[in-house]
C-alpha cells in the first residue's frame, strides 16, 4: 500500500480506488438528494431514526455525512463532528446546516486516516457508508482507534444476502452498482466490523438480511 500524501489538506491514501470512489461522490452530489428522494421518504427516513434512538453521549463524530440526511436527528446540545472525503458532498451539507440551523463542525478527511487523537468520540456513527469506502477495515479500525473505550459504534448498513442465489445476483449486480455510485452492494460489513477488532453488541436486521442496524464497542477483549 502506498503512504500516505497531504492533498488540498486532506491526508488521502493516493491510491486509485480512493481517489476513484470520491471523483464519483463529487460528480453525483448535485444529485444525490433527488435520486434517493423516494427511497429515502419511504424506508431510509425510518431506519436513519433507529440510529439515533441507539445513540448515547456527549461527544458525537459522524462518518461519511454525505449531504447531511441525518442533521434533522441531531440532539441539540451534543458536540457534534462530521467528516467526508468529498468536497461536493460536503458543500451539500454545509448548505443544509446553515439553512437548517444545525450547529455541526463539518471536516474534509477520509475515514481510512482520521485526524483525531485515540479515544477521541463517545459515540460514532454512519449511515450507508462502509460500502463505498475503498478499505473498509482500515476505516473501520481508525473507528475503532478514536472512539472511547466504553463508547458505541453505531452503523446503519445495506449488506450482501446470505441467500445463495441472492447473494450470486448480488455478486453479479456489483461491478455496474461500484461503476455508477459507487457503492458495493456485496459487503460482509459485519463480518468486516469483526475483523477491524470491533466487539459487535447487536445486529438488527431491518429489510431482509440486506439492511443492517449494527451496534458495536472498541473493547474486544483489550
Ligand atoms: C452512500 S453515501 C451515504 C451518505 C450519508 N451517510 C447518508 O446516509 O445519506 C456514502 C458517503 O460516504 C462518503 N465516503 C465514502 N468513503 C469515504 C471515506 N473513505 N472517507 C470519508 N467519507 C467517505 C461518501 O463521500 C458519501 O458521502
Amino acid at each position: 500500500m502506498k503512504a500516505p500524501v497531504k492533498q488540498d489538506g486532506v491526508i488521502s491514501l493516493k491510491n486509485d480506488g480512493t481517489e476513484k470512489i470520491r471523483g464519483k461522490y463529487d460528480r453525483i452530489s448535485p444529485y444525490y438528494d433527488l435520486m434517493e428522494l423516494l427511497l429515502e421518504r419511504v424506508l431510509f427516513f425510518r431506519w436513519r431514526k433507529k440510529v439515533f434512538d441507539a445513540l448515547d453521549g456527549e461527544s458525537i463524530l459522524e462518518v461519511g455525512v454525505g449531504t447531511g440526511k441525518n442533521f434533522e436527528f441531531y440532539a441539540v446540545g451534543k458536540r457534534i463532528t462530521a467528516i467526508d472525503f468529498s468536497k461536493g458532498m460536503l458543500s451539500r451539507a454545509r448548505k443544509k446546516a446553515e439553512s437548517k440551523g444545525v450547529k455541526v463542525d463539518l471536516l474534509e478527511m477520509d475515514v481510512q486516516d482520521l485526524h483525531f487523537g485515540n479515544q477521541s468520540f463517545d459515540t460514532i456513527l454512519g449511515t450507508f457508508v462502509f460500502c463505498s469506502v475503498p478499505d473498509p477495515i482500515r476505516g473501520l479500525r481508525e473507528i475503532k482507534r478514536v472512539c472511547k473505550r466504553g463508547g458505541r459504534v453505531v452503523l446503519l448498513e445495506h449488506v450482501r444476502p446470505r441467500n445463495t442465489l441472492l447473494g450470486r445476483i448480488f455478486d453479479l449486480l456489483n461491478s455496474i452498482t461500484v461503476k455508477v455510485m459507487g457503492v458495493n452492494i456485496n459487503r460482509n460489513t459485519v463480518e468486516n466490523i469483526q475483523r477491524a477488532g470491533l466487539n459487535v453488541l447487536e445486529e438488527k436486521d431491518l429489510f431482509g438480511d440486506v439492511v443492517k442496524l449494527v451496534a458495536a464497542n472498541p473493547c474486544n477483549g483489550e
